[in-house]
């Protein structure tokens, strides 16, 4: 039975903990949080009442002889935490993304679990999503030929969606802590997984973006193009765009977070439409018109996945589920350092392409060059919470009118039939 800890009782706590309450491979022993309270109801909500609690971080790895620890604080603790976890013999670490904030950062973190023979695990659910598996699957098997672009349309909606914790969004709005806007750097390190894994790809060429930061809390409405790299001469350019759209007034019951995804995918003999991702299995799913995966090809539409599950919860069961098989098996987890450092250099070329307005290539996004400041994120200057309040104050007069409207979420449970729903 292998050993599990939990740094980190938050939110996302929440869903990382699902894989692992049903596995008969592993077993829950400790969680730490700084706030004891908090982990205190977790553990009720999820059952786990009599495991230990710790304050410190360090004395729970020091003391309970773990085999995996799962990160799952705010984003300038990944770092220092694996390095820690790593020195004193954890052999499996699971960190939520975004990796860390700086390439150097992730390059340390690579390293030292390499020295440590420590399977580093970056945390990017979407990968393990039903519908965004069979999409992967008929993408591998040519359906609609050699691919060219990607568009994801990354939708921030107005719920009603689980409650979150206050303080889960004011360390967001610290940049030092959070090293990036919320939707294209924080959550937007998911639609550029779905950007690279959908269309086979490690990595781009290039960026250009434009991120409007509307406020201090949205780095949206934006718009980040990208080129991926050329193969052979006679290959086509392939491209790739990302669009973060606000819209507080579309009322979307969601289990999770108040956005949703969109993906049209272009081949060289066809088209494919994913639909939904986060909010998947809302009222939406149920329509005619928004089946899992839609193709078109020789002359006719064809849907697939409609029996999988579409669930969000399901990317993070299959997640941790993969983490626990690596971890039996010694294989390669997904992601693994390389690659979560990967996702962390293309949101920052996000951004960095709009702040100093110019395309910003793969080659130049190094440490050394983070070094010299040509490469490293600075803090958004023109930020104005204020500004938001007013448009919500104006665009979404009633904050309760989605409820009232009967479009109700239903919060996640933690019951034994929550793996056959
Ligand atoms: N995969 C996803 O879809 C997804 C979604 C949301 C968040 N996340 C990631 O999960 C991480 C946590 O986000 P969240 O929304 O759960 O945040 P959160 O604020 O809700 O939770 C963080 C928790 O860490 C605790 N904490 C802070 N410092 C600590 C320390 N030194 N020792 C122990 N505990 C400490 C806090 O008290 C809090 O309970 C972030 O990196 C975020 O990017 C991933």
């Amino acid at each position: 039975m292998l050993r599990v800890g939990i740094i980190g009782c938050g939110d996302i706590a929440n869903l990382n903990v699902l894989g692992y309450l049903h596995s008969q491979d592993t077993e829950i022993v400790a969680v730490s949080d700084t706030d004891i309270k908090k982990a205190r109801d977790k553990l009720e909500q999820w059952g786990l009442r009599t495991i230990k609690i710790y304050s410190d971080y360090r004395e729970m790895i020091n003391r309970e002889d773990l085999d995996i620890v799962e990160i799952l604080t705010p984003h300038h603790l990944h770092g220092p935490m694996t390095e820690f976890c790593a020195k004193r013999g954890i052999k499996g670490i699971s960190v939520q993304k975004p990796m860390a904030h700086t390439i150097t950062d992730c390059e340390k973190m690579i390293r030292i679990c390499e020295e440590e023979q420590v399977k580093l695990k970056v945390y990017e659910n979407f990968r393990f999503y039903p519908v965004y598996l069979k999409a992967k699957e008929l993408l591998e098997d040519g359906i609609i030929g050699e691919l060219s672009n990607f568009r994801i349309n990354s939708i921030n909606a107005g719920g009603p969606s689980i409650p979150r914790d206050l303080k889960s969004t004011v360390w967001r709005q610290n940049f030092e802590i959070c090293g990036g806007g919320p939707w294209v750097y924080d959550d937007g390190i998911h639609k550029f997984s779905m950007g690279l894994w959908l269309m086979g790809q490690e990595r781009v060429e290039k960026v250009y973006s434009w991120i409007d930061y509307f406020s201090a809390v949205f780095d949206g409405p934006s718009y980040i193009l990208w080129r991926y790299p050329k193969g052979n001469v006679d290959e086509s350019p392939r491209f790739g765009i990302m669009e973060i759209t606000i819209a507080p007034n579309l009322y979307y019951p969601t289990n999770y977070y108040v956005c949703d995804e969109y993906i049209e995918i272009s081949g060289t003999k066809g088209l494919m439409w994913i639909n939904q991702c986060t909010c998947g299995g809302n009222f939406i799913s149920k329509s005619p018109h928004f089946p899992p995966i839609i193709v078109y090809t020789n002359g006719e539409v064809n849907t697939y996945g409609n029996d999988l599950p579409r669930d969000w919860r399901y990317s993070f069961i299959n997640s941790t589920e993969h983490f626990i098989e690596v971890m039996k098996s010694g294989e390669k987890p997904i992601y693994n350092g390389e690659q979560g450092k990967n996702l962390s250099i293309f949101a920052k070329m996000a951004h960095l392409s709009d702040q100093q307005k110019r395309v910003v290539y793969w080659e130049e996004m190094t440490s050394e060059n983070e070094q010299n400041r040509s490469c490293s994120v600075e803090a958004p200057k023109d930020i104005n919470g204020a500004r938001l309040h007013k448009y919500f104050m104006r665009i979404r007069r009633d904050f309760k009118k989605g409820i009232k409207e009967g479009l109700i979420h239903k919060e996640l449970k933690y019951d034994k039939d929550l793996l056959s729903e």
